[in-house]
């Protein structure tokens, strides 16, 4: 196999994958993923059919295959009411042609590795889905032990929304995944309970904040009717007084 240091200077290009790309497509899913892809999935990717797709290669690669596939990153659209992450998305459920894009698969051949080809494969996938109006998030999973993966998309900033038990079925072994979503179009979470509570919380605290301030506001007010002209020099250098202080700083936290 290639190793990166082999690699000079690439010259990485993006492009549709076609049909001409089966046979390398389907031997570096082989090679890279756990799982089996059926028939139908290379089938759909190379025909465009429900799946969009990008390749990289290398114009610079000096064995003569410089319109071979080194990267992809295949996807699918999805009814956001359809998707299992319906309820993970603050839906709004007027518009019922929400969609989402489900990243399938992703890869790069090892030669290749750590160039940035992964994250510009990725970005494609989220301009995509930004220029779909209809569009809320991109997501995807990755297996629990796939730290690789799970880097690269921290990485990306997308969002790790769950660890889903038992997702993966794989020679007999059942494994964990995690979910992860970047938002576009201002898609979002809906805010948990945590949040809610956390919310409600600073809010009462900021309210009562604000009504002792104000309640301290008043009795200053009170006291200084007393000796006004009398004792104005006191007040005056009470002024930069904690009370004082206070009443600003709590003021200003309500607004
Ligand atoms: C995950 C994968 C696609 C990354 O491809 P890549 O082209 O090497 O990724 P990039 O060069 O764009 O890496 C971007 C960032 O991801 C992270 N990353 C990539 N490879 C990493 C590794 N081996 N360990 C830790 N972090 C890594 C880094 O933070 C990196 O940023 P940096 O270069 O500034 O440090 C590639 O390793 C791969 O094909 N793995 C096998 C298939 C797979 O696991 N696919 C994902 C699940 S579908």
């Amino acid at each position: 196999m290639l190793k990166p240091k082999a690699i000079d200077c690439p010259s990485i290009c993006y492009r549709p994958i076609k049909p001409s790309d089966r046979e390398v497509l389907e031997q570096i899913h082989g090679n890279l993923f756990p799982i089996r892809y059926e028939s139908e999935f290379f089938h759909n990717v190379v025909n465009g059919r429900e799946i969009v797709s990008w390749a990289a290669v290398d114009r610079n690669r000096p064995d003569g295959r410089s319109d071979e596939l080194i990267g992809f990153v295949t996807a699918r659209i999805v009814l956001a009411k359809d998707s299992e992450i319906c309820d993970l998305l603050q839906h709004n459920s007027s518009s019922t042609d929400q969609t989402l894009v489900y990243i399938l698969t992703l890869g790069v051949v090892e030669a290749y590795r750590n160039l940035g080809i992964a994250s510009s494969l990725v970005r494609k996938v989220v301009k995509y889905a930004s220029g779909m109006p209809t569009c809320r998030a991109v997501y995807l999973h990755v297996i629990s032990y796939n730290s690789t993966a799970i880097n690269f998309y921290t990485k990306m900033s997308f969002k790790c929304l769950q660890r889903l038990p038992s997702f993966y079925f794989i020679n007999g072994r059942r494994y964990d995944s995690y979910l992860f979503v970047y938002y576009v179009n201002g898609g979002r979470s809906p805010c948990s309970l945590l949040e809610i509570v956390s919310f409600m919380v600073s809010y009462i605290r900021d309210g009562i904040k604000c009504v002792s301030s104000r309640l301290r506001k008043n009795e200053k007010r009170k006291v200084s009717k007393w000796p006004k002209c009398k004792e104005s020099h006191s007040l005056i250098s009470m002024a930069p007084s904690k009370g004082n202080v206070a009443v600003d700083s709590s003021g200003y936290e309500c607004v």
